[in-house]
C-alpha cells in the first residue's frame, strides 16, 4: 500500500524545484507592486526566477503555473501546502479568479528582461477593468510573446489535480494513520491514568505521519474528523483536535519541528480528564455547578500528568503548557483563572482553543450534550464567542472548514445525496463531492463530482442534512469505498 502511494505521489505532487519556482514567483509578484524595476535587489530576484525557469523548462520547452480549486500547480503537479510560501498565495489566486485567469505559461526562450516587464504588468492589473482576452492583447502589444495566459475556463476543463484513483489511495492511507493516532492516544491515556511512565516516541512518529498526509491532501483527514459518533469519542476528540490544529499550523507555514510539537500538544490537551471520575466525563445530562468545578480541574491535572509521566523535552514542555492554557480565553476569562500575571497565551494554546471548541460544539459530546451543525458552530464562534478567540486564526480556520466541511452530507438540487470530500476555497458553495444516493436509494457505485465544474451546473447544494434523520450513517459513506 505505502509503496503504491509513494509512486502516485511522485506523479502528482510537485518536487522541491517546482515549489522553489512558485515561491520565487510569489515574491516577485508582491515586490513588483512596491519596488521600482530598476531596483537592484528586485533585478536579482528576477534573475533568480529566470534561472529556475530555465532549469525546469529544459525538457518540455515551457513551464506552466496554474491555479485550480485554490491549489497551485507547476507543470500540472500539485504544490504541497507546506512547500508554498504564505506570501500572498491566496491573494494571487483570488485576483486571478476575478480576472478569469487560470494560469501562465512561460516558454523557454523568454529573457530575464521580459520576465521583469511581465511581472510589472500583470501585478498592476485591475481585475474590474480587464479580462483574459484584453490582457493577452496587451501582452502582444508589449512584445511579450514568450508568455501565454491561460483562462480559468481552459484550466478548469483540463482539471489538473489528483486523479480519483490516487485520491482514493491517499484516503485509505490517511484512514490508517488516523486510526493509528486514535490507538496511540488511547494507549497514552490508559498509561497516564495508571500513573505509569509513557513512551512518547510512538506518538511523535504518528504525528509526523499526520503532517505528511495533511500537507499533500488535507481533506482526507478532515473528513475523518467530521465523524463525531465514534464509540469512544474521548480519543477521537483528541485526534480530531490534532488534525484540525495541524491543518491550521500548515496554513500558517509553521516549520516541521513546530508542527510536530503542535500536533503532540493537541493530542494531549485533555489528558487531565483521565484523572476525573469517569461518571463525570460520561454524564449524559448537562453539568451542574459542582460538575463544572471538577471539570475545570482538567487543565491543571493534564499539565501535571504530562510533566510527571513523560520525559521532559521541548514536546512535553509545550504539551504541558497547552494542556494548562487551552481553556484560557483571549480576554482572560475561562479557566484556570490566572490571577497574578496576565501573560498572553501562546500560539499553540490559541490554536487549540479554537479547534477544540469547534470539535466539542459540533460533536455535542463534550460539555454540551447537543450537536450543532459545523456552519452554525463557526457562526457562533464568530459572533457570540468572538472575544474568546484570536480573530486571525479563526478566519483561517473558517476558510479551511468552509460552509460545507469535508465529511458533511448534503442534499442537491437534483434530489441526490452527496458526501462532501473537499472544501473548495475559491468557491465554498461548490465543493468536491461523492454522490452516494438519489430518490431511489443508495447508489451501488458512488459518483465523484466537482460541483465547481461547468458540467455540474445542475447540481447545487440545497442544504446540509443530518444523515441519522434519514436512517443513513455518514460513517459508512466516509469509511467505505
Ligand atoms: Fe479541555
Ligand atoms: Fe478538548
Amino acid at each position: 500500500m505505502e509503496m503504491q502511494v509513494s509512486d502516485a505521489i511522485g506523479r502528482v505532487l510537485a518536487g522541491k524545484k517546482e515549489a522553489k519556482l512558485l515561491n520565487a514567483f510569489f515574491v516577485l509578484y508582491k515586490n513588483a507592486r512596491i519596488i521600482e524595476s530598476s531596483n537592484r535587489a528586485f533585478r536579482k530576484q528576477i534573475a533568480g526566477f529566470y534561472e529556475q525557469l530555465k532549469t525546469l523548462s529544459l525538457q518540455s520547452g515551457q513551464v506552466t503555473i496554474k491555479v485550480y480549486s485554490g491549489r497551485y500547480f507547476v507543470d500540472d503537479r500539485m504544490v504541497r501546502f507546506d512547500d508554498r510560501g504564505l506570501s500572498g498565495a491566496g491573494t494571487i489566486a483570488a485576483e486571478w479568479r476575478a480576472l478569469g485567469l487560470g494560469g501562465v505559461e512561460f516558454s523557454t526562450d523568454i529573457s530575464a528582461e521580459e520576465i521583469g516587464r511581465f511581472i510589472k504588468f500583470i501585478s498592476s492589473v485591475k481585475p474590474t477593468r480587464e479580462n483574459v482576452e484584453s490582457l493577452s492583447e496587451s501582452l502582444k502589444s508589449h512584445g511579450l510573446t514568450a508568455i501565454k495566459l491561460l483562462s480559468a475556463k481552459e484550466v478548469d476543463t483540463g482539471r489538473p489535480g489528483i486523479p480519483e484513483e490516487v485520491r482514493r489511495q491517499f484516503r485509505t492511507a490517511a484512514r490508517s494513520t488516523f486510526f493509528k493516532a486514535l490507538a496511540v492516544v488511547e494507549d497514552v491515556v490508559v498509561n497516564t491514568a495508571a500513573d505509569r511512565q509513557v513512551n512518547i516516541s510512538r506518538t511523535k512518529r504518528v504525528v509526523h505521519s499526520l503532517i505528511d498526509h495533511i500537507t499533500r491532501d488535507e481533506s482526507s483527514l478532515l473528513e475523518l474528523s467530521a465523524i463525531k459518533d465514534y464509540d469512544d469519542y474521548t480519543y477521537a476528540h483528541s485526534t480530531n483536535v490534532c488534525v484540525y490544529a495541524l491543518t491550521l499550523g500548515v496554513r500558517l507555514n509553521l516549520d516541521r519541528a513546530r508542527l510536530s510539537q503542535l500536533g503532540f500538544t493537541a493530542l494531549f490537551h485533555d489528558v487531565g480528564k483521565v484523572k476525573l471520575p469517569s461518571d463525570l466525563i460520561k454524564k449524559p445530562d448537562a453539568y451542574d455547578e459542582n460538575d463544572w468545578i471538577q471539570m475545570q480541574q482538567h487543565p491543571l491535572l493534564g499539565a501535571k500528568s504530562i510533566l510527571r509521566n513523560m520525559k521532559l523535552d521541548v514536546h512535553t514542555a509545550r504539551a504541558a503548557r497547552g494542556a494548562f492554557e487551552h481553556h484560557v480565553n483571549r480576554d482572560f476569562t475561562g479557566y484556570p483563572a490566572l490571577r497574578r500575571e496576565k501573560r498572553p497565551v501562546n500560539l499553540f494554546s490559541k490554536i487549540i482553543s479554537i479547534v477544540d471548541t469547534f470539535d466539542a460544539l459540533s460533536s455535542g459530546r463534550v460539555y454540551l450534550k447537543k450537536a450543532i451543525p459545523p456552519d452554525k458552530v463557526l457562526k457562533k464562534m464568530h459572533y457570540q464567542m468572538a472575544v474568546k478567540f484570536d480573530p486571525f486564526l479563526l478566519k483561517i480556520f473558517n476558510d479551511i472548514i468552509g460552509i460545507f466541511p469535508a465529511g458533511s452530507v448534503v442534499l442537491l438540487t437534483t434530489e441526490e445525496i452527496a458526501l462532501v470530500l473537499t472544501n473548495n476555497e475559491a468557491d465554498p458553495a461548490r465543493p468536491f463531492v461523492k454522490i452516494v444516493g438519489n430518490r431511489e436509494g443508495l447508489l451501488p457505485n458512488p459518483v465523484w463530482a466537482d460541483l465547481s465544474h461547468s458540467e455540474q451546473a445542475d447540481r447545487r447544494i440545497v442544504r446540509m442534512i443530518d444523515p441519522a434523520r434519514h436512517g443513513l450513517d455518514a460513517k459508512d459513506f466516509i469509511l467505505n469505498d
